[in-house]
């Protein structure tokens, strides 16, 4: 949690009933009032049809006590939430904001600190930045900030014109660009594990590591979110921003400082050197029905709203390299799939053999180099894998964990969006995404766009096709989800 106390101001949603709010903002906001770190700020839910602050705070606080908040918080939080109606009449509805702000900073005694969530379709990003500038809420007196959701373009040239479209609005300073994904603890536990244990950055090299796998598996199929997914696929949805934040944490050279500037720039760094990507080492996969932990579930062309003769892929799997000193050499493997066998994000260290084993002669099968595995998520922790001797005759090895599980040494685990949201409160931009990594970000996977390589099938429930296994050099299977 950010030490320094927030300072009061108003949060405005736009979709304040919406899903995500419901789901994620709300009961990350409800909980930063709790701890006592945003309790000074009141929440403005924008909506199109009127809804009228009772009903906005009944809607609130069922999904607080759906997120398990104690009912007096559930209470003094609701106090906070005001509600307000854009109307569908475009720019009147942004005057009438302006009042409504001005109004209840009044009446609560705030200053103009406004932090805006567009949790609004991509295609009404624009449109909504134009509104508020428009009605001239992209300045204030106070600070201004603007969140915005992914997806952040559909490819290099979208992402270039969205950047430059928001740049007319706000200056980049103002923008939060969110990925969840560097919200969670485990993904920030990156730095900490990779640069203040001096053990694992010595080990952090080509020397070392023969290989480095991230796997994002979830059991959960497309659900309803047909509509957003089929025009998206695995490669928008989940590489361009998910898998390719990790990629950078883990490849990334020591920044200069722990903040903003300088770890974006490493990152950055790190995506320049990102060579392109051969069609021949990227798979697309697409689940066909099966079984997810024994309950039947249909493929993804029955899914409901999935148009019939979809070419979307529900898996990437790809090999890339990361064309550095430090990695030259050494292969990158990236997947993620829905309807996979279970759910699990891991980052998997491959580190090389021993030159020559000495116990060759003596076991037979030894064959398995050291592996760290970094859970991200569930069961957050990481674990070490080595040999040890079984004890007793015959002379036998056996390959053992030395684990860490952060559920055995904390009570608790903050949610990605808890955290996110209170550092763009105390504007704090090193877990957003600055404009110049979504345009790296996107170069590398554009060329994958437009030429996408065929789509196979994989059945649901199982760890994706054969055709994803073939990718990994040494042809054993080096994909290892625990
Ligand atoms: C979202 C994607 O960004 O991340 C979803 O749009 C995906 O398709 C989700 O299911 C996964 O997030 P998490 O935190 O559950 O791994």
């Amino acid at each position: 949690m950010n030490e320094k106390k927030a300072e009061p101001g108003t949060f405005v949603i736009f979709g304040g009933a919406g899903d995500l709010s419901r789901r994620k903002l709300l009961p990350a906001l409800a909980r930063l009032f709790e701890r006592g770190d945003l309790d000074r700020v009141h929440v403005v839910g924008l909506s199109r049809e009127p809804i009228g602050d009772d009903a906005f705070r009944r809607i609130a606080a069922d999904a607080l006590v759906q997120a398990g908040r104690p009912p007096n918080v559930v209470e003094r939080f609701c106090h906070r939430l005001h509600a307000h109606s854009l109307g569908r009449n475009g720019d009147d509805g942004y005057h009438s904001l302006a009042a409504r702000l001005t109004a209840i900073e009044e009446i609560h005694g705030l200053p103009q600190n406004r932090v805006y969530y567009l949790a609004v379709p991509p295609d009404a990003v624009t449109q909504t930045s134009a509104c508020l500038s428009a009605a001239g809420l992209t300045s204030s007196r106070g600070f201004t900030r603007v969140i915005v959701e992914k997806p952040f373009g559909r490819d290099l040239a979208s992402a270039e014109t969205l950047n430059d479209e928001l740049h007319r609005y706000f200056q980049e300073t103002q923008i939060y660009r969110i990925d969840h994904y560097l919200g969670k603890e485990t993904v920030q536990n990156l730095l900490v594990f990779r640069f203040a244990n001096s053990i694992f950055e010595s080990l952090w090299n080509r020397e070392r590591v023969r290989a480095v796998e991230i796997t994002v598996a979830e059991e959960l199929g497309v659900g309803s979110r047909a509509g957003y997914y089929d025009k998206s696929g695995a490669l928008r949805d989940m590489v361009q921003n998910h898998i390719t934040q990790l990629l950078t944490l883990v490849a990334m050279e020591v920044p200069s400082a722990f903040e903003a500037q300088a770890i974006r720039y490493e990152k950055i760094k790190v995506l320049r050197s990102i060579a392109p990507i051969d069609c021949e080492d990227v798979v697309r996969g697409r689940y066909v029905a099966g079984k997810v932990n024994g309950i039947d579930v249909p493929g993804y062309l029955d899914e409901e709203g999935v148009p019939a003769g979809s070419e979307t892929e529900t898996l990437v799997a790809m090999r890339l390299a990361v064309d550095t000193w430090r990695w030259q050499g050494v292969p990158f493997y990236l997947r993620s799939g829905k309807r996979m066998k279970s759910r699990s994000t891991q980052i998997v260290v491959h580190f090389r053999d021993v030159p020559v084993s000495l116990f060759r002669n003596v076991v037979s099968g030894l064959d398995t180099p050291d592996v760290l595995v970094i859970t991200v998520q569930p069961d957050e922790g990481f674990s070490l894998h080595f040999d040890v001797k079984i004890p007793g005759q015959p002379f036998r090895l056996q390959r053992v964990p030395l684990s860490f599980k952060y559920n055995q040494a904390f009570a608790e685990m903050p949610e990605a969006y808890e955290t996110l949201l209170s550092d763009v409160w105390h504007g704090d931009q090193t877990l957003f995404v600055h404009a110049d990594e979504v345009l790296e970000s996107w170069r590398i996977y554009t060329p994958l766009l437009e030429h996408p390589p065929p789509v196979v099938p994989y059945v649901a429930g199982t760890s994706g096709p054969p055709e994803a296994d073939r990718l990994t050099a040494s042809g054993k299977g080096l994909w290892t989800p625990e």
